[in-house]
Formats: structure tokens, sequence, C-alpha cells
């Protein structure tokens, strides 16, 4: 699914296309949540007839390591399957994304989005993200921001 929303078609066709796979499950796997969950998670929506995972976002709120200085909290990967888009999912889990930053010290959120994905644009503006400017490392990418309240 990964593959399928941010690769170009290039990729898709490849036929090192499972080396991509490959190379996606081992970055999830390295960065998977086993522990920190109250300042990480990855989220999954699931079709509830087959199982089947039709969008995936991460939300971190950990002290960036990268080299690349990466805003935190930062919500990132955000994907839905392409048979499953138009009904509400990205827009649920970025909501729940929302509901667990209001649970830490930190309650906002960060989002890098290409300044051409019209789609995701229109959808963050929606939810009331602001774009704040370009990557700095990236003209083409745009940085959108949200504070909420804290729960607590
Ligand atoms: C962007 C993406 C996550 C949206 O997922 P989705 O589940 O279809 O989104 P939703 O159904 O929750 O849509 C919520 C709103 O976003 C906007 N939106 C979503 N996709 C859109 C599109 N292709 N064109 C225009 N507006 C779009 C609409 O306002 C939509 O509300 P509406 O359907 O009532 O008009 C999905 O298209 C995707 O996986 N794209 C590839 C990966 C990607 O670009 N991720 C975002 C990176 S920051």
């Amino acid at each position: 699914m990964i593959l399928e929303a941010f690769y170009d078609a290039k990729v898709k066709t490849s036929p090192w296309k499972r080396v991509y796979i490959l190379a996606e499950l081992n970055r999830l796997q390295q960065n998977y949540p086993y522990e920190d969950t109250e300042l990480h998670q990855m989220l999954v929506a699931v079709e509830e007839e087959t199982e089947m995972v039709v969008g995936f976002v991460d939300i971190d709120a950990r002290p960036c390591k990268t080299k690349i200085k990466l805003p935190r909290p930062y919500l990132s990967d955000l994907c839905v399957h392409p048979d499953f888009r138009r009904r509400g999912i990205a827009n649920r889990l970025v909501k729940t994304c929302e509901e667990f930053t209001k649970q830490i010290p930190r309650p906002e959120i960060w989002i890098r989005v290409k300044g051409d994905n019209n789609g995701a644009i229109e959808m963050y503006k929606n939810l009331d993200y602001s774009i704040t400017g370009q990557d700095e490392n990236d003209p083409a990418i745009l940085v959108l921001h949200k504070q909420f309240e804290s729960a607590e």
C-alpha cells in the first residue's frame, strides 16, 4: 500500500518491485513502536469482513534521531488502499492521531506533504491544518501544522 501510494509508476512496474517492498517493510520494522507507545504509534484501518489492512498512518512524538531533522510530533506515511479511498478512512486515521497527541505533553501535529498533492492538501485544510511554509531541504514539500488543547 505504501509503495502504491508514494512511489512513482516506474517503481510499481519495475522487476525490482519486491526489493522496494522489502525495503519499506524493513523501514517500518526498524521504526515499529515496540517501546515508547505513549510517544509513537502506527495505526491501521482494517476492513472488517476480510481483515485486510486498507489504511495506515504513523504518528511519532519521540525526539528525532535522523540526520534530516523532522518536526515532532510528526504524522507521516498516511495512505489508503486505492479501492477504499474517498470513504473517510484517512480522515478517521488523522483524527485518531489527533486524539493521541492530545494525551502527550506537546499537543500538536506537523505534516510534510508534496505541494502538488491536491487531494491530501484539501483534506488537511478541511481538518484545519495550516500551511506554515516549505520544507527547508525540499521546497517542493509543504509543512503543515495544527495545535490542540491538551486533554489533561
Ligand atoms: C490522500 C489519501 C490518504 C486520502 O485518503 P482517503 O481515505 O481517500 O481520504 P478521505 O476519504 O478521508 O477524504 C477526506 C477528504 O479529503 C479530500 N480528498 C481526499 N482525496 C482527494 C482527492 N483525490 N481529490 C480531492 N480531494 C480529496 C476531500 O475533501 C475528502 O472529503 P470528501 O470525500 O468528503 O470530498 C489517499 O488518497 C492516499 O492514500 N493517497 C496517496 C498517499 C498520500 O498522498 N498520502 C498523504 C501524504 S501526506
